[in-house]
């Protein structure tokens, strides 16, 4: 073993960053086998130096973070900041100075992994990310090494612990998604400003990188459509029910048919109970990977939280200490596929549609006309009515989201409809 340690710049010692230093100390010995010498931390970029940090001797701590990764003597920087600046000019800067970079920022590798990723290349450096998406739960790597001799085909997951956990509470207890949420925040699963979570930003960030490992493809944050979860209702659970479905906040990216394209989408959606992810409950994440020739591979685990986001920045340090250590770089980017990201019209799915509607002879077959005219084909439909009003729930069969957009668009015109109640897609059948 080499006697030598590597040098580790730890940018950021919140949540994850500490649980990285207390784990990087007291696993010292194993990770020193494992790697084949010793790895030191040589420094600890905060911003507000004088809080007391647990097992962090404070000769390390500095405020000055762009100094550190300057140093020159640095080996491998982990960036556990979040946010695109400073962290974006710190990671490149670390490729300039000579660094290797783990980092668990999704927002940033979402926005702008292609051009991190030309960096690392340009200075024949890793970029590693396993931290990024789903927390401990290893996918990146699963995708980028263990799948590169198969074709992904569809991955379609939950991967924001916040979002499920307000949603199984909405499930299980009958409750509003704001009395959900108030839980969720009482609890610590949702921060104090829940946006990036219940509008799905975070998940969408999630399935562009999922979708650009998975599909050798660069998909953009700007690429992926996005729905959040904040209109989900304890009406379209209760009629979820009664299909037999839940209803979960999903990412899916999925190639296309003939190979010639792909989609990546985050939204809300009905799924079958019996579905394993139906049962993906509180704060867990869980991942289908389908491809060629695997099959189906589930994926499941905590999704957040310091020591299992920790969990997988170790597992990517040990893997750029080792490489480090042997003179190479692990897999970059792989883009080469370019295949095209087909905008939300032509995704092909089926949809739950609630209506409110005048309760007289003749609507039903109002309504099933505009569906046909559209080339939407209807799997069920189900009636309620009350006092002249009713309530009518159309499930269609597979249809594209162009066609049933203007389905609703020219239900929205009849008379005898009163108001679109919910429009919720049904997946995983
Ligand atoms: N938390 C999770 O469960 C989780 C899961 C997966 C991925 N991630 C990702 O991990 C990253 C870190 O998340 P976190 O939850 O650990 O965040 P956090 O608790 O807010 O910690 C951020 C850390 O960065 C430091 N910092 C902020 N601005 C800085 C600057 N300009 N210069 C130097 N240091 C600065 C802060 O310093 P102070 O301590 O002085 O404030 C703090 O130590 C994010 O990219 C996040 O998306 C987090």
């Amino acid at each position: 073993m080499r006697t030598r340690p590597l040098k580790v710049a730890l940018l950021g010692c919140g949540v994850v960053g500490s649980e990285v230093a207390r784990i990087m100390t007291t696993h010292a010995d194993d990770l020193a086998a494992r790697i084949g010498a010793p790895v030191e931390l040589a420094g600890v970029a905060v911003r507000r130096p004088s809080r007391v940090r647990e097992g962090i001797p404070a000769e390390l701590v500095t405020t000055d973070a762009t100094a550190l990764v300057k140093r020159g003597d640095i080996d491998v920087v982990v960036e556990v900041i979040g946010g695109i600046e400073p962290a974006r000019t710190l990671i490149t800067t670390a490729f300039a100075h000579g660094a290797s970079v783990v980092s668990a920022n999704k927002a940033l590798l979402a926005q702008d992994g292609a051009a991190l990723h030309a960096a690392a290349e340009e200075h024949g450096k890793d970029l590693y990310y396993e931290a990024a998406v789903a927390g401990a739960i290893p996918l990146i790597r699963p995708l980028r090494e263990s799948l590169a001799g198969d074709k992904v085909n569809r991955v379609l997951g939950i991967v924001n612990g916040t979002t499920n956990f307000i949603l199984d509470k909405m499930d299980s207890t009958g409750a509003g998604y704001q009395e959900a949420l108030d839980e969720a925040t009482a609890l610590g699963y949702a921060e104090a400003d829940p946006t990036a979570d219940v509008e799905a930003f975070d998940a969408a960030a999630k399935a562009a990188i999922l979708a650009g490992i998975g599909f050798h493809t660069r998909v953009r944050l700007d690429d992926v459509y996005r729905e959040g979860m904040t209109e989900v209702t304890a009406a379209d659970f209760r009629s979820a029910k009664e299909m037999g479905c839940t209803i979960k906040l999903l990412a899916i990216c999925e190639r296309s048919k003939d190979g010639a394209s792909v989609t990546a989408r985050v939204h809300p959606a009905m799924i079958p109970l019996t579905h394993p992810l139906a049962s993906v409950r509180g704060a867990y994440n869980a991942v289908f990977v389908e491809s060629d020739a695997a099959g189906q591979l589930m994926f499941y685990g905590p999704g957040a939280g310091g020591a299992p986001t920790a969990s997988a920045v170790l597992g990517d340090l040990v893997a750029v200490c080792r490489n480090r250590l042997n003179g190479a770089t692990g897999p970059g980017e792989s883009a080469y596929a370019a295949l095209p990201v087909s905008p939300m019209g032509e995704v092909v799915t089926r949809y739950h549609i609630s209506l409110d509607v005048a309760d007289k002879p003749g609507v039903l077959a109002q309504v099933a006309t505009v569906f046909a005219e559209h080339g939407v084909s209807i799997d069920t439909v189900r009636q309620q009515g009350k006092d002249g009003e009713a309530s009518l729930v159309v499930v269609t069969h597979r249809a594209s989201d162009a066609s049933l957009s203007g389905t609703v668009e020219a239900l929205r015109k009849l008379d005898t409809v009163r108001g679109v109640a919910s429009i919720m897609r049904v997946e995983g059948e």
